[in-house]
């Protein structure tokens, strides 16, 4: 798919501000850290489009981006992140799960993983969650650039064994660097081929 205009749009502190057009709109979500915006970035290719940070706890809003004029980009606050209170946690939590339950134009959710760690329970927890919510995902790797290609397959395995106990059928499975661009193509055409079905 050919990106020829990718604007942000508008933040909301909930799914009850968020844009009323009723376009399509892929969501992506993941612990704080883990690459949300990076992505995003990544794959509309502008690096300063949606607002990254080393520091976790960047994002904290519901923030959406225009793409081609028809269809939103939508990058959500990290989940998990313990530096915070934990008021301020479950506030977010509660905003993530409003809005992924009820933002009727949800077509899809990312759901990122870093490529370098082990399955971690607050992941898996979520897939389930997902799962048990009828939330479509696919699953999206990230910072594979961090790790040899031996260690990516090995840790990819550790996460479809690990879902396959609980999964007849894995979701989709990209893996992705924003640093060196891949996966880029694989993640377009993908949302270029759900957009096709709807
Ligand atoms: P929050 O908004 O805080 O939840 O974080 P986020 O998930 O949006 O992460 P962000 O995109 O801000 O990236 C966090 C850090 O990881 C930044 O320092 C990025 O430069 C780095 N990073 C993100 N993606 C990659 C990648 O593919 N490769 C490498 N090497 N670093 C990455
Ligand atoms: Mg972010």
């Amino acid at each position: 798919m050919k990106i020829k205009t990718a604007e942000f749009l508008i933040s909301s502190a909930d799914y009850k501000g968020c844009p009323e057009t009723g376009f399509p709109e892929f969501a992506f979500i993941g612990r704080s850290n883990v690459g949300k915006s990076s992505l995003i970035n990544m794959l509309m290719g502008n690096k300063s489009l949606a607002k990254t940070s080393g520091t976790p706890g960047k994002t904290q809003l519901i923030n959406h981006f225009i793409v081609n004029e028809k269809w939103f980009l939508v990058d959500l606050p990290g989940y998990g992140y313990a530096k915070v209170s934990k008021n301020q946690r479950e506030k977010w939590q509660k905003i993530i799960s409003n809005y992924l339950l009820k933002r009727s134009s949800l077509t899809l959710v990312f759901v990122l993983l870093d490529s370098r760690l082990d399955p971690q329970k607050i992941d898996l927890e979520f897939i389930n969650w997902c799962g048990e919510n009828q939330v479509p995902f696919a699953m999206v790797f990230t910072k594979i650039d961090k790790l040899s290609c031996t260690e990516l397959n090995r840790n990819l395995a550790k996460y479809k064994k690990q879902l396959s106990k609980t999964w007849e059928e894995l979701p989709p499975l990209f893996a992705t660097s924003s640093t060196t661009a891949s996966g880029k193509e694989q993640v377009l055409n993908y949302i270029s081929m759900v957009l096709t079905q709807l």
